[in-house]
């Protein structure tokens, strides 16, 4: 994967199949420490031991159409590749985190990609699931909720014609852009 914007997009997927009905999606960049976290949190079915265990191995996952799940493993490697970190926690029934460090001035690092439109794509792919991203840089921090934008759709739905350019609007607003 070419940029940090698809990993965001799979992680979130996943987190979508295990039946999410909310997922935070922090982005926290400090220009100080030249370092990146991005952290997704869902509270979706969640795994067991043994299955987070396997979670993170390329040749483990649950999906019956294909025998290889890198989703996880790919993220790992591209957080560990920039001498960062990758984390995963998970409860069943509870939910699942899972969180990367990147070091931003490290030749492997990926570029960011395009966050807004992996947000919005995500959004109306699941309009039912209620998103928030969490966007700080340095001591500031901005958030796109899927609840504020339709709170103000009076009863449209988020995946309406209608609704994109508010939505896009919001997300940009949230990323100072
Ligand atoms: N948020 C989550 N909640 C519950 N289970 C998860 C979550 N994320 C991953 N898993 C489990 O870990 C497995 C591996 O995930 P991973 O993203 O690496 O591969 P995949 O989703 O199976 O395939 P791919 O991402 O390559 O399409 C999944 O099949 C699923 O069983
Ligand atoms: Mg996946």
């Amino acid at each position: 994967m070419e940029d940090l914007s698809l990993h965001l997009l799979d992680v979130a997927e996943n987190s979508l199949a295990a039946q999410a009905t909310r997922v935070i999606i922090t982005l926290e960049i400090n220009t100080a420490n030249k370092t990146l976290r991005l952290i997704i949190e869902d509270n979706g079915q969640g795994m067991d031991k043994q299955t987070l265990k396997k979670a993170v191995d390329p040749f483990f996952t649950t999906k019956k159409t294909r025998r290889i799940g890198l989703g996880l493993s790919l993220l790992a490697q591209a957080a560990h590749a920039t001498g960062g970190q990758f984390s995963i926690e998970s409860k069943p029934g509870q939910g699942t985190k899972v969180s990367t460090l990147f070091y931003t001035d490290h030749w492997d690092f990926k570029p960011l990609g395009d966050i807004p439109q992996t947000l919005l794509t995500l959004v109306l792919g699941h309009p039912e699931v209620e998103l928030i991203f969490i966007y700080r840089r340095d001591d500031k921090e901005t958030i796109f909720s899927t609840k504020e934008v339709k709170a103000k759709l009076n009863g449209l739905p988020l995946n309406s014609p209608a609704a994109i350019p508010l939505i896009m609007n919001h997300i940009n607003k949230a990323m100072n852009l």
